[in-house]
């Protein structure tokens, strides 16, 4: 299987969002990827349903919510109400993770985990085999355009492994400073997905570089 892209709309021109999402249709990503902040988790606010709504209603690519808010099995119906196809929590924000990651299957949508940089990955092991993916956070979760943590490559290996050691069929994604100058290396130590805001939004022509992330 070729990598995934999944462009983060979070940096796109939200004055224009209509044409941006079509690019992004007319483009070789595979999944828009919506970063949902609510100024608790994280120190940020961003958007909700109603966004999410609007877009699921021209975007042709599956929607892959990442959600940085606390108490997230509150709001599993009104995501996959809006159209989400791929939900992501927060470990940090889960004490019931198991029942989370049921409820989200139960309404038939994808469940996916993620763990901020300082997370241990051994936290996911008796959770891996129900997941459809693991989300490294490879900044620490809040805004774009922030710079890789390179630490994140031993974390990557360590969850390849045990994945690949497991009954688990979870892709593993990365989130945050991915770029043409670490996608392949990202790709050898075992990533599926790759979520990519500024790389694509801040260049000149969005629509060929998210090609070329799909084709290096
Ligand atoms: C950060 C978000 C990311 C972010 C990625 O908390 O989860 O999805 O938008 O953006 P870049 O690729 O610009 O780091
Ligand atoms: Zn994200």
């Amino acid at each position: 299987m070729s990598h995934l892209i999944a462009p983060s709309i979070l940096t796109a021109n939200f004055l224009d969002l209509g044409n941006e999402v079509e690019m992004l249709n007319k483009s070789q990503a595979d999944w828009l990827h919506f970063d949902v902040m609510d100024g608790v988790f994280v120190p940020n606010l961003t958007f909700g349903f109603h966004i999410i709504r609007q877009v699921k209603e021209i975007s042709i690519k599956p929607i892959d919510a990442h959600l940085m808010i606390v108490e997230p099995e509150r709001h599993l119906e009104a995501f996959r109400e809006a159209g989400v196809d791929k939900i992501t929590v927060h470990y940090e924000t889960c004490p019931h993770l198991h029942s989370t990651i049921q409820k989200i299957k139960s309404l038939g949508m994808d469940a996916g985990v993620a763990i901020n940089p300082h997370t241990p990955v051994a936290v996911l092991e008796d959770i891996l085999p129900d997941l459809d993916l693991v989300l490294n956070m490879t900044v620490n979760p809040g805004f774009g355009a922030q710079k890789f943590i390179e630490h994140s490559y031993i974390k990557i290996r360590q969850l390849r492994e045990m994945i690949d050691n497991s009954s688990s069929k979870a892709l593993i994604q990365v989130d945050g400073g991915v770029g043409t100058d670490n996608l392949i290396d990202l790709r050898d130590a075992g990533v599926d997905c790759f979520v990519v805001g500024n790389t694509i939004f801040a260049s000149d022509n969005p629509l060929e570089m998210a090609n070329r992330l799909k084709n290096l």
